[in-house]
């Protein structure tokens, strides 16, 4: 019997696919560190009983169209506004995501720009390695406390509590806004929720983990940072295009807030000159939220694992689109 079609869309380390490799026939493709162009996957998608995609791959009603054959998409990544769930859904296909491998890592990178946008620790770095330290100086690239401030998590899923977690360790007070109440994490954690507006108004570091839907697009505008605090730090760390990037352009350099951490962008990889990246109170980061070497490896691994348990009629571990069946194709 000839073995399933597996196409993934990015070179793996070989020992995380290893266990697809002995049920599936796997082709990688193999450029570098380069994503797929998009003609190589729509002709990759005519045979494959399986993808395994990255968050950069669109995976459309057009791709989809042409895939007879596709049973699942596993995606390297807990979010999946890449993929046209509805329409994989309709044609029986499982999709498949990496939540829980990567909450404490994502947590820890949120934290971390928080702390480095907040510290200015970049610039300070910079500073030193160009050789401008001349003098110590009373105010020499002093930044914003973190601790006993307040921090709004828009978006409290897995990652949003655990984030809420790590600022419990800096005696903040901790105000969420979320699509739904979390009231095990306000008894978890002694968080409290609130409008978005009240989040946005009163918080010292604004946190953006909210998924991209049609309903989140756009939902950091000008609107927004007009209500923020002059003093606010802002953070993204779910997906560029909830943030409107000209509107907080202007905010950052009107001084309607004070400083931005993005590890997300609308256009990704960005640009070195787009206009947010050029300035000074702005950490950027290239999306590693949870690029950990542990966690990603954590993450192809489950990917794998998802399409094996597919590919032998079984129910995969993280299923995003719930109401796939068994009995389909
Ligand atoms: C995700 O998993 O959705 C992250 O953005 C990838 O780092």
């Amino acid at each position: 019997m000839t073995k399933p079609y597996v196409f993934i869309t990015r070179k793996l380390p070989k020992e995380a696919i290893q266990p697809l490799m002995e049920v599936a026939e796997v082709h990688i493709w193999n450029e570098e560190d380069k994503a797929v162009p998009r003609e190589v996957l729509l002709e990759e998608v005519k045979k494959a009983d399986a993808l395994l995609t990255m968050l950069s791959e669109k995976v459309d009603k057009e791709l989809l169209d042409g895939a007879p054959k596709l049973k699942v998409i596993a995606n390297l990544a807990v979010g999946f506004d890449n993929i046209d769930v509805d329409y994989a859904n309709q044609m029986g296909i499982a999709v498949c995501n990496t939540p829980d491998v990567l909450t404490d890592t994502t947590a820890d990178l949120t934290f971390a720009l928080l702390l480095a946008t907040a510290r200015r620790v970049v610039e300070a770095a910079e500073y030193v390695k160009k050789g401008e330290w001349k003098s110590w100086s009373p105010l020499l690239l002093a930044g914003h406390d973190v601790h006993h401030k307040t921090i709004g998590i828009v978006g409290m899923g897995k990652i949003g509590e655990a984030v809420a977690k790590r600022a419990t360790g800096f005696e903040m007070d901790i105000l969420y806004h979320n699509r739904s109440r979390n009231v095990a994490a306000e008894e978890r954690i002694g968080c409290s929720y609130a409008p978005f507006n009240e989040v946005i108004e009163k918080s010292d570091f604004i946190v953006c983990l909210t998924p991209l839907t049609e309903e989140t697009k756009g939902l950091f505008n000008q609107e927004s940072f007009k209500k923020m605090k002059k003093s606010a730090v802002f953070i993204n760390v779910s997906r560029g295009p909830v943030v409107d990037e000209e509107a907080l352009y202007q905010a950052l350099v009107d001084g309607e807030i004070a400083a931005a951490g993005l590890d997300v962008f609308v256009k990704e990889p960005v640009e070195a000159s787009h206009p947010l990246v050029t300035l000074p109170n702005v950490v950027a980061l290239p999306h590693i939220g949870s690029s950990s070497t542990e966690t990603r490896v954590a993450m192809m691994e489950l990917c794998c694992k998802n399409i094996e348990l597919v590919l032998t009629h079984k129910q995969p571990k993280t299923l995003v689109n719930k109401e796939w069946g068994l009995s389909v194709k």
